[in-house]
């Protein structure tokens, strides 16, 4: 047996031992007692009867030792910004924020709002939240107002940080207007508003709820604020995320287990070392922010960049430039990225000294061939796939170097990563298929590792209906992907077995596009679906049915009805939701009994055969959509 293998083995065969030799890498200031506790399934509690703290893992604790080294590297390509903030200031910056925080009322237990750009502020406040105990629950930036409104009344935040705008390709986006109207819009209204003024976009106050966060730091300079020390299953974060229903699920996140799951992954996964500095160009909105932004690099001790703009400006080597200036050791990315660097100048990637680079981690998406092997032979690093998910929080399926070097399969993410027992389940029988190369639905045996999702917020049941099944004896997770193993026992993810489509890198809910394309008033009905495209992965592609079609009767009409639905999608949930196309037809292809083809009509869309059909209403319907897809000669 390998020693990767055995490493596996053993993580399954006797986690508490793993574990609990795993929970060494973090501080503990009551030790716990129990490792597991897996009474009621499929509820793990780890590291029970425990007491730490996030921030003071990710920040306390590396004062000593490298209190003057850098922690927190900021660098801005839309407003020219670039600051280091070392450990020690990281610190007063978090106790600062804390501070604030505190004045404005918010309590251990209690929900912050984090609605901002990629500045430094929104790290302070992530981490001044888990200093006091509070939960933060952040909103990507790029939603809008009813994207926003709907995470608001679930998470019923007692306090909102936000900042006037962010910048993307040197156009302001303001923030204010679209957290204004999200909040009327909501039936939550926090208590108070934290305003970030980077000074890109006036904006109006509403008096007695907005606070100033300069004038508040001001008068909280030299704040001295403990780190709360809490048990190891108190809620860290909330993070929202689609899935089949419209509704978003907040993905809620233990402390003592995050910080384990987190620190051992630097170590056994991303292979980084105190002192060095790790790239991760993903956004804090999303789950790679949270654990390979924020906590997972500081947690080791390592500095970490956090970066605004785009990777083609000013030019297309700006990332390389960054990993020459700090040294970046560890880059983590996402295809998406890598595909729209692989159209620009190949000059960019020999501009710069890349010396100190040992690898370049990519997730969130399948990685295509050609695009790894593009960046593999440009770069000359190791390329390293990871397959995971918001409610992992870390990765499911890798190569683990930092136990055994291993060799990459293209097209797979790898095999399975220490902590999770995945197998493949036969979909109709729900069998498990033990034998190599089959296609089934991923799924992890539980109890899921430390630093997955303790539940759903505020709503047990949904956890368990919506990603547990009954086996007889045990109960299994559903990742909601499908996929395969090949005989050596790496991984091939194959796609999403629900209505969740994957638009450059972000995970969106066709539903949630649907119900907003119907708030038109001229929408009758409408379906959206995923369909590949060459540079995003997948672009959503929409196709409604009019209530009053003369509105589209020529393709001018038509394209004006188009833009005007965007539109509807752009304000409600922001650009990153928008369709690449809204096709209008007479009729959806539905079943007999009302149900959506969506897959048929994916399949029409990427010209694949739409499969079994003799259970559809009206076959002409596929027929219009297949017209205007690809129109006959
Ligand atoms: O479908 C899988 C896809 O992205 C989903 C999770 O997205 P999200 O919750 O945003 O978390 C991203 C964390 C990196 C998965 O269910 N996915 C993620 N990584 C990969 C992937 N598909 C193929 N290969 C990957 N490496």
């Amino acid at each position: 047996m390998t020693r990767y293998a055995d490493f596996h083995r053993r993580s399954i065969a006797d986690p508490d031992a793993f574990w609990a030799e795993q929970a060494r890498l973090i501080d503990w200031q009551t030790p716990f007692t129990r490792v597991c506790d897996y009474d009621e399934p499929p509820f793990a509690r780890w590291f029970v009867g425990g007491r730490t703290n996030l921030c003071h893992n990710a920040v306390d604790r590396h004062l000593e030792a490298r209190g003057d080294q850098a922690a927190l590297i900021f660098v801005s390509t839309e407003t020219q910004q670039e600051r280091v903030y070392s450990f020690r200031e990281l610190h007063a910056e978090v106790q600062r924020m804390a501070a604030i925080l505190l004045e404005l009322g918010v309590k251990k237990g209690d929900r912050v709002l984090v609605y901002m750009p990629m500045i430094p502020e929104a790290a302070f406040a992530m981490l001044a939240c888990t200093r006091i105990g509070a939960l933060h629950s952040v909103v990507f930036g790029g939603f809008a107002s009813v994207s926003l409104a709907s995470r608001i009344d679930d998470a019923e935040p007692a306090v909102v940080v936000s900042a006037d705008a962010g910048s993307r390709g040197g156009k302001v986006v303001a923030y204010k207007p679209l957290l204004d109207e999200a909040i009327q819009i909501a039936a939550h209204k926090p208590a108070r508003v934290l305003m970030v003024d980077r000074g890109l976009a006036a904006f109006s106050r509403v008096e007695g709820r907005d606070a100033d966060y300069a004038a508040l730091r001001a008068r909280h300079l030299d704040a001295g604020v403990p780190c709360e020390w809490v048990e190891s299953t108190h809620p860290s974060y909330t993070l929202y995320t689609s899935g089949t229903t419209g509704r978003p699920k907040g993905v809620q996140r233990d402390t003592g287990g995050y910080a384990v799951a987190l620190a051992a992954s630097m170590k056994h996964i991303f292979c980084g070392n105190p002192g060095e500095t790790y790239f991760s160009t993903s956004d804090i909105g999303w789950v790679v922010g949270h654990s390979y932004i924020v906590y997972g690099p500081l947690i080791a001790g390592m500095a970490t960049i956090m970066y605004e703009g785009l990777p083609i400006r000013p030019d297309a080597a700006v990332w390389w430039s960054l990993v020459e200036k700090y040294k970046v050791t560890v880059m983590f990315s996402a295809p998406t990225a890598v595909r729209v660097l692989k159209k620009q100048d190949p000059a960019a990637l020999s501009k710069h000294d890349l010396s100190s680079l040992r690898a370049l981690f990519l997730a969130g998406e399948p990685l295509d061939e050609p695009t790894a092997k593009w960046i593999a032979e440009s770069l000359g690093k190791p390329i390293i796939d990871n397959y995971w998910q918001t409610e992992t929080g870390w990765p499911i399926l890798t190569i683990c170097n930092g136990v055994e070097k291993a060799p990459s399969k293209f097209g797979s993410p790898g095999k399975a990563v220490y902590g999770y027992d995945v197998k493949l389940l036969d979909e109709q029988t729900g069998e498990e298929l033990a034998e190599p190369n089959r296609k089934g639905v991923v799924v992890i045996e539980g109890p899921l590792p430390p630093g997955c999702m303790q539940t759903v917020w505020r709503d047990d049941a949904r956890f368990v209906n919506t990603y547990w099944k009954s086996v007889p004896g045990r109960m299994v997770y559903s990742t909601f992907d499908w996929g395969i193993r090949d005989e050596d026992g790496y991984f091939f993810i194959l796609g999403r077995t629900d209505d969740v489509i994957n638009v450059a890198g972000h995970r969106l809910g066709t539903r949630e596009i649907e119900e907003s394309i119907s708030s038109h008033p001229n929408v009758a009905e409408v379906a959206v679906v995923g369909v590949a495209d060459t540079l995003k992965g997948q672009v959503a592609m929409a196709f409604a049915v009019l209530k009053d079609p003369s509105r589209a009767a020529t393709p001018e009409a038509a394209l004006k009805l188009e833009g005007e639905i965007m539109k509807v999608v752009d304000e409600q949930l922001g650009a990153v939701a928008r369709p690449a196309r809204v096709r209008f037809v007479g009729v959806l292809p539905k079943t007999r009994s009302g149900k959506l083809l969506r897959r048929a009509i994916q399949a029409v869309c990427e010209s694949r055969d739409p499969g079994d059909l003799t259970t559809i209403e009206d076959p002409t319907a596929l027929q219009q959509i297949k017209d205007l897809v690809a129109p006959p000669a």
